[in-house]
């Protein structure tokens, strides 16, 4: 029996370099075996022979396919996955299409490996939350997660791209992943202990939870399959299940007895995560302090603060921006600057009486690239648009407003959560689970026309938006 040492568990280049040779000796299957560095046995008790194998010369191809799927089952806990991929190896030499047979039992076998161990990675890249370590500047984000198979290396580069601009490390009880700011490096994994289990962002993923459980649409056995609930233990979230299960009930079981409610237009979908009434509601102020140590993308970064926004606590309309520019990043409010002058302008002309509004963006951080001494304006991408939306469904929650306005394309794409065409959408209301929307122009569109004709037309179209919100408002506040 010929003993193989691969370095470590997800040694792929070893195995390929081994199994290569062992094949081109026509070294059968069964008379391999295969272990890891430090587990290996103790050779005088044994009868396996560790021949010095020379690497043969000549080579062979095997599909490219083989390649892809190989590198992935590798990662799969199963100590026999190398003996297994070995002998797929040794089968496709004599039958390259061997890969096309998916009921052949290698083939099958070694594609459910594949399978499972992206499912891992998948979920690792779901459930890992990151608590904070230190304050502000001097912050590192540490989390704690058990995987399933050896997927810390190919998981890794995922969070280093999302996660970007802040010092993180994935802790985990084989190995640990750490980034910062440049590469990804690696150490030998650690006890849970070592893992902090609070910080101050655990409230924000609580309320983000409660905010996009939706109750009509539980089916508790789907909701454990996708959150399986080993990963529970390593969520802040986690204690909301059970709550809102229950809740969830109760509530259903009002809505049946309910009377039935018109059915839903296809206009509906737009606002199909606009689950915000489900949301605990907070106190704008608390939302405000929270939001202020705000690090779910690396726009803070570079920001003087986070820009909230503000209004009545009633207000009966929240008119969304994008985010805030120079001036708003530096008073701390929102649409102050001059796309907040014009903003002023155009509300008065619709008859909006701005101090009534409740005004925010869909970005509360201020993205830009310095030039000189002016820092240019930079338009936010889905991931931070994403990343930031939790406040807005919580401000929208504590607001209840009659009416969202969406002021220009990010601010559509925070309210409706995908991508909505302005000038599909604008002109007319669209209804919401809980109230209307009404999609229109940034003011900053209108600042940055050339054409003075062009911008006074543009602008006009912007107050006869504006004016059918006025229009809503008033018949909406007699009906009250
Ligand atoms: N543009 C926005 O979208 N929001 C502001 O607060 C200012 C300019």
């Amino acid at each position: 029996m010929h003993l193989i040492t691969l370095d470590n568990e997800t040694d792929f280049e070893g195995w390929r370099k081994a199994a290569r040779t062992l094949a081109l000796h026509d070294i059968r299957p069964v008379d391999v075996r295969w272990v890891v560095g430090g587990h290996e046995p103790d050779l005088f008790a044994s009868e396996d022979t560790v021949l010095p194998l020379d690497a043969p010369q000549a080579t062979f191809n095997v599909p490219a396919k083989f390649v892809e799927l190989a590198q992935v089952a590798i990662l799969h806990r199963d100590p026999q996955r190398f003996a297994i991929l070995y002998r797929l190896l040794w089968r496709l030499r004599a039958n390259h299409d061997l890969l096309e047979i998916a009921t052949d039992p290698d083939v099958a076998e070694v594609t459910a490996m594949a399978k499972a161990v992206r499912r891992d990675e998948h979920k690792m890249h779901a459930f890992v939350r990151f608590r904070e370590v230190g304050r502000e500047r001097d912050s590192h984000y540490v989390a704690w997660f058990e995987p399933e198979h050896h997927i810390v290396e190919l998981a890794a580069p995922f969070f280093a791209h999302r996660f970007a601009d802040m010092p993180w490390s994935i802790l985990t009880p084989e190995i640990c992943a750490h980034w910062d700011g440049h590469a990804v490096s690696f150490t030998p994994g650690v006890g849970k202990a070592l893992a902090p289990t609070e910080d101050r962002l655990e409230d924000t993923w609580r309320s983000y939870y409660a905010s996009i459980f939706n109750p009509a649409r539980l089916k508790v056995k789907a909701m454990e399959k996708e959150m399986p609930k080993k990963y529970w233990r390593n969520l802040p979230e986690a204690s909301m299940i059970r709550p809102l299960i229950a809740e969830a009930a109760r509530t259903t079981g009002a809505m049946i007895a309910k009377a039935p409610t018109e059915p839903h237009k296809p206009q509906k979908r737009l606002e199909s995560s606009m689950t915000h009434k489900s949301a605990a509601a907070d106190d704008i102020a608390t939302l405000r302090e929270e939001a202020a140590h705000c690090r779910a993308c690396p726009l803070w970064k570079d920001a003087t603060q986070t820009v909230f926004g503000e209004g009545p606590k009633h207000a009966q309309v929240l008119l969304v921006g994008e985010q805030p520019g120079d001036k708003e990043d530096l008073a701390g409010k929102p649409f102050v600057g001059p796309a907040g002058q014009m903003l002023d302008r155009a509300l008065q002309e619709a008859g909006i009486d701005r101090s009534k509004v409740y005004v925010t963006n869909a970005v509360k951080h201020f993205k830009f690239v310095p030039r000189g001494k002016i820092r240019l304006h930079q338009k936010p991408t889905t991931p931070e648009i994403k990343a930031c939306r939790p406040w807005y469904e919580r401000e929208l929650a504590a607001i209840k407003p009659d009416l969202v306005v969406a002021l220009g394309a990010t601010a559509a794409q925070c309210v409706f959560g995908k991508i909505t065409p302005i000038n599909k959408n604008r002109g007319h209301l669209v209804d919401l689970d809980e109230g209307k929307a009404l999609v229109t122009v940034h003011p900053s569109y209108l600042l940055r026309l050339p054409d003075a004709d062009a911008k006074a037309r543009e602008y006009q179209r912007f107050v006869e938006d504006l004016k059918i919100a006025a229009d809503f408002l008033r018949k909406s506040r007699r009906a009250a």
